[in-house]
């Protein structure tokens, strides 16, 4: 049975997602991971191991006579355990090959009386008020698998387009998007605050020396970097404040945020159009069993939109027309909940509309008005609009935000003054358009919306490991 020069106890850990592609049947071979499931009769019983490699389980039949009744007991639901046995070819559908176990071993038991993990679905509500035990069952497997995959083409699409990742800061002084929605860092005692002479904080107490936040992007500090090195990307988590309790809002999410030098708008589009596209397409290519169980449970066009994206360019619009858009479809009929006119700031509903009613396909807009958007876009010659651009997609609306930056000292030092940014708080990054500027763009991706998209789940908190958002910060 067992092939020359193959023993038990010489035997090494073989990945799930590997055994089941192979047939060499007869082989000795051995797996460890988490029992799914176990049924069978008085005289056999089936074991669906997973190991977390795949979504797929590998079926360990176990002759019982063969074993310690004790052992045998404790091979339940939740269970990890190392499995010494045989590949064999699987009478089962679907599946080449299981193990004909030989030898067990019980890491860990789980008592089925109390493991919340039944082989009966659980929603997804009651999945994230396990959010230490979710990662065991079969959505979560994927999402994150998926996650991890995801985060591989960033990083590959990036550096063999020539652009350097650079880590931007956690803690910060400044707001970048000066929306006011940071956390604040401090060491001070809560309980006993030093006040200074106008009745302020005394923040020079402070662990920094005076007031600091969690950042909201790493968009200053990566224009930095571009003009000195050209094209680079930060990858990390950003934090906001806003009291947004939406499927589409955390408090603490990944953003990408690509910034290359002598860029303009079109370019800059163009850079957007092409890298999430790439990204959608590594999921494509890499992830089908994971992609394929997610369609199956959750959301049956989850190919076709992946492909769509894909395959169809995206629509290039300025803010204006978009407005004549929407403005016509309340005119015959449409109800929004949030009023529209040149100048409202788009709510998702409003997104959606010209992705999904409108254009069916996903949409960049362009040249919002300046009062809607941060203090550092590139102001229009119109006086009135700034070179933005968001891009706008299906299912979920805003997806990326980014622009072209205003590179003249003046106008953006003004326009900062005006947006009541502190410049003495930023005159290092003024500092850049002092000292050799240059045209350039950048944006942001935000990664779980993005994972939202290539999922098709439909709430940002079951994309990412461990959600934070308003009075949500277990585990
Ligand atoms: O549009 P935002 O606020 O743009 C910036 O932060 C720029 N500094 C980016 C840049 O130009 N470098 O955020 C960018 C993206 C949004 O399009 C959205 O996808 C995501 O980040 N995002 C969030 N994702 C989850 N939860 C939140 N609370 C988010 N806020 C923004
Ligand atoms: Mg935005």
């Amino acid at each position: 049975m067992y092939k020359e020069n193959t023993t038990m106890n010489k035997l090494q850990k073989t990945r799930i997602v590997d055994l089941l592609q192979r047939e060499d049947f007869g082989t000795g071979v051995q797996v460890k991971g988490w029992v799914r499931t176990r049924r069978g009769n008085k005289q056999v019983g089936f074991i669906a191991l997973n190991d977390g490699s795949t979504i797929h389980n590998i079926q360990i039949v176990v002759e019982l006579a063969s074993f310690d009744e004790e052992l045998l007991k404790q091979l339940t639901t939740g269970a990890c355990i190392r499995v010494d046995g045989v590949l064999a070819e699987s009478p089962a559908q679907g599946q080449k090959a299981e193990i004909q176990a030989k030898e067990i071993e019980v890491y860990g038991v789980s008592d089925p009386n109390t493991y919340p993990l039944q082989k009966k679905g659980h929603t997804l509500e009651f999945l994230r008020e396990i959010a230490h035990l979710r990662p065991r069952t079969n959505t979560f497997g994927a999402i994150f698998r998926i996650r991890h995959e995801m985060a591989q083409a960033i990083h590959r699409f990036f550096h063999d387009n020539g652009f350097y990742y650079f880590h931007s800061p956690i803690i910060t002084a400044s707001d970048c998007e000066g929306a006011g929605q940071m956390f604040q860092v401090t060491t001070l005692d809560l309980y006993n605050l030093k006040k200074n002479e106008k009745g302020g904080i005394d923040y020079s107490e402070d662990f920094f020396g005076r007031q600091t936040s969690l950042t909201v992007s790493g968009q200053l500090e990566a224009e930095l970097a571009a003009m000195a090195l050209g094209a680079v990307y930060t990858f990390g988590p950003t934090f906001r404040a806003e009291n947004s309790n939406t499927p589409r809002h955390l408090a603490e999410f990944w953003m990408v945020e690509p910034e290359v030098a002598f860029n303009d708008i079109q370019d800059n589009m163009d850079l957007a159009e092409r890298f999430i596209k790439y990204c959608i397409k590594w999921a494509l290519d890499r992830c089908q069993d994971d992609l394929a169980f997610l369609s199956k449970m959750y959301d049956n066009d989850l190919f076709d939109r992946l492909r769509f994206v894909v395959e169809n360019q995206f629509v290039r619009l300025a803010y204006t027309e978009g407005i004549k858009i929407l403005e016509a479809a309340v005119a015959n009929g449409h109800k929004f909940e949030f009023p529209i006119y040149w100048g409202a700031d788009l709510a998702s509903e409003h997104e959606r509309y010209l992705v999904e009613e409108h254009f069916k396909k996903p949409v960049i807009l362009t040249d919002y008005p300046k009062e809607i958007k941060s203090f550092y876009m590139k102001q229009n010659d119109d006086g009135k609009t700034v070179r933005a651009m968001d891009v706008l997609f299906p299912k979920i609306g805003e997806i990326i935000g980014g622009s072209q930056r205003e590179e003249n000292y003046d106008k953006l030092l003004s326009r900062a003054k005006e947006m009541g940014v502190p410049d003495q708080d930023i005159y290092w990054y003024l500092d850049t358009r002092r000292y050799g500027t240059a045209p350039h763009s950048g944006f942001g991706l935000g990664f779980e919306r993005l994972l939202l998209f290539v999922t098709g789940m439909a709430n940002i908190r079951d994309v990412i490991p461990f959600p934070r958002t308003p009075r949500n910060a277990e585990f």
